[in-house]
C-alpha cells in the first residue's frame, strides 16, 4: 500500500527523497531509473518524431498528501514552473483533513466526426444516416478487434446539421467509440476513416474530414473535495506560504493572521470573478492546468488535445467561463468541484514507449485510463485551490518568490547551505536576478 504522507519530503536531498519514494510505494529504486537519466534514449526520441536530434528534460516532482477515493497515491509532475507541485500538495494535505478527493469518470467515449457535404437534402441524408445507423455500428465495431476484445468498440451514432457554416449547411456524423484504456485517437480516426465511403454511399455526399474531436464531453472526469473551515486558518510566514507547508519563505518575519472562514470567503470570491468574467476564467483554468497538464505530460500523454478539451468545454454554453466551482456546505465547509474532458490513456503511444511514462503510471499505481483520469483531475482542483487560496490572502508572490530565489541560488552557483543563505537575502532584498545572486555568493564566500 502507498502512503502519500511524508513529512519534511521537500528539505530532503534528491536522493533522500528517491529513497522515501521507494519505501512509501511499491516501486524500486530502478523503477525510478527513467527519472534519474530522463528515461528517453536518442534511439527511442528517433522513432517517436521526425528529425529527432535530441530529447528535452522537464523536472519531475513528486505531489503528496493526495488520496483519490479513498487510496493514497503519489503524483508525478512534468513541469518546469516554481510552486505548483509544492501548493498541489499541500492543498491534497488540507483536502486530506476533510476525507480526501472523492472523484468519478464517465465511460471512455471519444467522438469522431465525419464532415458531409455536397448533399440534395441535408435532411434527407441526415434521416437516412439513422435508417442505417445500426449496420454502420456493426461495421464500425469490427475496426479494431483488441479494443472490442478488452471490452471497447463502437458505441452510438449522432447525426448533427452545421447550419452556420461559411459554406452553407452541411452535416456532422459523430461516431462515438468506447476506447478504454486508449486515449483513443487513432481507433476513432480509423473507424471514422472506414464509414466515410459507407456513408458517401447511403447519402449521396462527399465525406470530407474523419477526425476525432477533442472536445471528448462523453469522456468527463470529476473530482469534489471538502475542506474543513478550520484547517484554512494560517498565518503569513509561520512555517508555511500560502501555497507551499513546507518552504517557508526565506527572509520571512511573519505577518498576518486569517482565518479559516477569511480564506473560505475569499476562494468563493475569486471563483465568483472567473465564473462570470473571461478574462480572469481563462487565468483561473489555467492554473488548473497547471497540475492537470503536469500530470498528463509525466504520463507520456497528449496535453494539446486536454488543453483543447478543457478550454472547449469551459465555453460550451457560449461564454467561456470556470472548469471549477467553489462554495460552502451547511458546516461551512469550503467544497469545490471540477468536471472537465479527460482524454487521456495508459496503453499505446508515448504512454507505452517512454520509461518515464511507464514509471509514472506504476507510480500511480493506476490500472485503467479512467482511474488516470480521476487522478488528474483531482490534482487539477488542488491546484486551483492554491492559485485562489494564495491569490486571495497573500497573493502568489511571495511564495513563488522564495522557490524562484532557490532556483535563482542555484543557478548563480550556490551549493548546500548557502542556496538558502542566498535565496534568504534575494527576497529579503526583493531582488531575485542571478548577477545579485552571484554577487551575493561571491560576498558569502569572501
Ligand atoms: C500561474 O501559473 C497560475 C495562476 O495565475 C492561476 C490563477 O490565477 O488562478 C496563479
Amino acid at each position: 500500500m502507498t502512503s502519500s504522507r511524508i513529512s519534511g519530503f521537500y528539505n530532503l536531498s534528491m536522493d533522500d527523497r528517491r529513497a522515501k519514494i521507494v519505501d512509501a510505494s511499491h516501486l524500486s529504486s530502478e523503477d525510478l531509473l527513467p527519472f534519474t537519466d530522463g528515461g528517453l534514449t536518442p534511439e527511442a526520441a528517433d522513432h517517436m518524431i521526425e528529425n529527432v536530434i535530441g530529447a528535452y528534460s522537464l523536472p519531475v516532482g513528486i505531489g503528496i498528501n493526495f488520496q483519490v477515493n479513498g487510496r493514497d497515491v503519489l503524483v508525478p509532475f512534468a513541469i518546469e514552473e516554481p510552486s505548483v507541485v509544492a501548493g498541489a500538495s499541500f492543498m491534497a494535505k488540507l483536502v486530506r483533513a476533510g476525507g480526501g478527493f472523492q472523484s468519478t469518470s464517465s465511460e471512455p467515449h471519444m467522438i469522431g466526426q465525419m464532415q458531409v457535404l455536397d448533399l440534395d437534402s441535408i435532411h434527407a441524408a441526415r434521416l437516412k444516416i439513422y435508417e442505417y445507423k445500426a449496420a454502420l455500428l456493426a461495421e464500425a465495431d469490427e475496426i479494431d478487434p483488441i479494443l472490442k476484445k478488452l471490452g471497447g468498440g463502437a458505441r452510438d451514432l449522432e447525426v448533427r446539421i452545421i447550419e452556420d457554416s461559411p459554406i452553407g449547411a452541411f452535416l456532422a456524423v459523430h461516431l462515438i467509440y468506447d476506447v478504454r484504456d486508449a486515449m483513443g485517437a487513432n481507433a476513432v480516426n480509423t473507424a471514422c476513416e472506414r464509414l466515410a465511403s459507407r456513408i458517401e454511399d447511403i447519402t449521396g455526399g462527399r465525406v470530407h474530414l474523419r477526425i476525432l474531436s477533442n472536445l471528448a464531453d462523453r469522456r468527463l472526469a470529476r473530482a469534489r473535495c471538502s475542506i474543513p473551515v478550520e484547517e484554512l486558518a494560517f498565518t503569513v510566514g509561520a512555517g508555511q506560504s500560502a501555497q507551499n507547508e513546507d518552504a517557508p519563505a526565506p527572509g520571512d518575519h511573519g505577518g498576518r493572521t486569517y482565518t479559516g472562514q477569511e480564506v473560505r470567503d475569499g476562494v468563493i470570491e475569486a471563483w465568483a470573478f472567473a465564473a462570470s468574467d473571461p478574462y480572469r476564467a481563462a487565468t483561473h483554468n489555467k492554473g488548473i492546468m497547471n497540475g492537470v497538464d503536469a500530470v498528463v505530460i509525466a504520463t507520456g500523454n497528449d496535453w494539446r488535445a486536454i488543453e483543447a478539451g478543457a478550454h472547449a468545454y469551459a465555453a460550451r454554453s457560449g461564454r467561456y467561463t470556470s472548469l471549477s466551482t467553489w462554495g460552502k456546505d451547511k458546516d461551512g465547509n469550503l467544497v469545490g468541484t471540477l468536471e472537465m474532458p479527460m482524454a487521456v490513456g495508459i496503453v499505446g503511444g508515448a504512454t507505452r514507449v517512454h520509461p518515464a511514462a511507464q514509471a509514472a503510471v506504476k507510480l500511480m499505481g493506476v490500472k485503467t485510463a479512467s482511474e488516470l483520469a480521476e487522478i488528474i483531475v483531482s490534482v487539477g482542483l488542488a491546484q486551483n485551490l492554491a492559485a485562489l487560496r494564495a491569490l486571495s490572502t497573500e497573493g502568489i508572490q511571495r511564495g513563488h518568490m522564495s522557490l524562484h530565489a532557490r532556483q535563482v541560488a542555484i543557478a548563480a552557483g550556490a551549493e548546500g547551505d548557502l542556496i538558502e543563505k542566498v535565496a534568504a537575502r534575494l527576497v529579503e532584498e526583493k531582488t531575485v536576478r542571478i548577477d545579485r545572486a552571484e554577487e551575493i555568493l561571491k560576498n558569502i564566500k569572501q
